[in-house]
């Protein structure tokens, strides 16, 4: 993996070179804004095909590589709670977060619980509470829904990631409450009927403009992370 912005070296055209990136640099890399801002902040995490394919075959994985998922679980083990739409939920067989010894001691200390909670958004309830995720979680999965959904347990949780699907993010880039987001551009094209990342019955009037934080790149992968002005 190699930094592709911002540029360190100040040489022209120079970029970072290839070698393995450890954990806690990429941990430092796409840490939270410091302090955090009183309301928060909203990153999304989602990949991308070339063509715009948010998923193949109904999955991400197929579109994802080993890079991508490394990215993956150091946003996840920044995050104080995953929020996630009902059919990614359902689709991808959501399983718990898990708590990861490489984590285990900056979590602490920021006084985040071992693994971050997973927050379900459904409206229809249509969901198998037998499933682990709901049975064997080191923190209580929670389930927004509506009028019922637990507002409190939510802006309690103030380093927030949303894990998609499209209907979820677009819903959510419409309500202009997106402070970042980091996408993973593969370099797979698809065609096919597959949604783009994010689609909602509306637009913004104003099409929300971030501004890049960082590039990564690892095997045609590119790893960015785009950040409103408001973020770090
Ligand atoms: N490319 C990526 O990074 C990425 C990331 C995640 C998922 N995916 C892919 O995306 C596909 C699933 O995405 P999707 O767009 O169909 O589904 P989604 O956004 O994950 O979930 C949609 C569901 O979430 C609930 N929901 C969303 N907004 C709501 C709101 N405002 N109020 C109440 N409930 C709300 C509803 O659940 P109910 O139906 O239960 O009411 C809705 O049917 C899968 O193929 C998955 O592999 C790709």
């Amino acid at each position: 993996m190699r930094r592709l912005f911002p540029v360190t070296d100040p040489a022209p055209n120079a970029t970072d070179t290839d070698r393995e990136w450890p954990l806690a640099e990429l941990a430092a890399l796409y840490a939270y804004p410091e302090p955090l801002p009183e309301a928060g902040v909203l990153r999304a995490n989602m990949v991308t095909t070339l063509d715009g394919a948010a998923f193949h075959d109904g999955r991400s994985q197929g579109i994802s590589g080993p890079g991508d998922m490394r990215v993956f679980g150091v946003l996840r083990a920044l995050a104080d709670v995953v929020v996630v739409g009902a059919g990614t939920a359902r689709g991808e067989r959501y399983r718990p977060a898990k708590a990861r010894e490489a984590f285990a001691a900056a979590r602490a200390e920021r006084g985040q619980a071992p693994a971050a909670a997973i927050a379900v958004v459904s409206a229809s309830l249509d969901l198998d509470f037998t499933l682990p995720l709901f049975t064997e979680p080191v923190v209580p999965t929670l389930v927004l829904t509506g009028a019922e959904a637990p507002a409190e347990r939510v802006a309690a949780a103030r380093r927030q990631l949303a894990e998609g699907g499209p209907q979820l993010l677009g819903r959510l880039i419409a309500a202009d409450t997106v402070d970042e987001l980091c996408l993973t551009v593969s370099p797979f094209l698809t065609a096919g009927d597959a949604s783009r990342i994010a689609h909602a019955p509306q637009a913004l009037t104003t099409p929300a403009r971030l501004r890049p934080a960082s590039i990564l790149a690892e095997d045609g992968f590119l790893f960015t992370r785009y950040v409103r002005d408001t973020a770090a």
